[in-house]
């Protein structure tokens, strides 16, 4: 099943993705988006990325974004008043609203794949113990977690997310062939890599390597793709 609710897809390819981001903590995920592929990404013409403050929607003078839960229990939950207005502000026709929470769905390639298609995304940073349901319910197309594991920030997660689709559109890796390459791009992990020098403190790279002969070596790299997807991904190895 398709992770999203609603999805709209670039008409060109070469279009240029807009992604917001909302959050509290905007400097968390300016930082790493603006640095190499993100910011190349962005200079190139293939990504507007804006990064917004939360606060900057809320109507009162302290900028409350979050309040007990009803019913009682630890924490605080984030408001859904702020988080609607953030939304409306930006959102049109072509938006695809995400929210970033551990209860989401878990994050893949084939969903970045997906997501790579779309116009514009809208990524809400969740914070706390969690956001007030209505978002989930009446706002947000799509629920999604980068892993089995609570982070304090949802700001890392939207990074981890914005990331992984960016470097899929078009132009984004220099190198074309290296998202096709990929670990999950197919259902192996990739195998090892090496570089110079052939010899680093008597460990020797595979002599097959060195050899020459691309189909031998093509060989040598499923097999130990193979073997690396039995030992570290049992769960995506199946039968080999
Ligand atoms: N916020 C906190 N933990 C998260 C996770 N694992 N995935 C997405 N958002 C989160």
């Amino acid at each position: 099943m398709s992770p999203l609710r609603s999805h709209r897809s670039r008409k060109t390819n070469t279009e240029r993705v807009r992604v917001d981001i909302i959050t509290l903590f905007p400097d968390s995920c300016r930082v790493p988006l603006g640095e190499s592929m993100m910011g190349r990404a962005q200079t190139a013409g293939a990504l507007t990325l804006q990064v917004h403050n939360l606060r900057d929607w809320t109507g009162d003078r302290h900028h409350v974004v979050d309040d007990a839960p009803f019913g009682g229990g630890p924490g605080m939950v984030m408001k859904p008043e702020p988080i609607f207005a953030a939304v409306e502000s930006l959102r049109t026709e072509a938006s695809t609203v995400i929210l970033m929470t551990p209860q989401g769905r878990p994050f893949s390639q084939k969903m970045a794949r997906e997501f790579s298609t779309a116009e514009h995304l809208i990524v809400i940073c969740g914070h706390y113990e969690g956001v007030d349901h209505r978002v989930t319910e009446h706002l947000v197309d799509a629920e999604i977690s980068i892993g089995d594991y609570v982070l304090t920030n949802g700001a890392i997660a939207a990074v981890v997310f914005v990331d992984a689709v960016v470097r899929l559109l078009p132009g984004v890796l220099g190198h074309e062939q290296s998202a096709a390459e990929d670990s999950f791009a197919g259902d192996l992990l990739e195998g090892p890599h090496y570089t110079r020098p052939a010899d680093f403190r008597g460990w020797k790279v595979p002599d097959i390597l060195l050899s020459g002969h691309h189909a031998e070596i093509a060989a040598w790299r499923k097999r130990e793709a193979q073997r690396r997807t039995r030992e570290n991904r049992p769960d995506l190895a199946g039968d080999l």
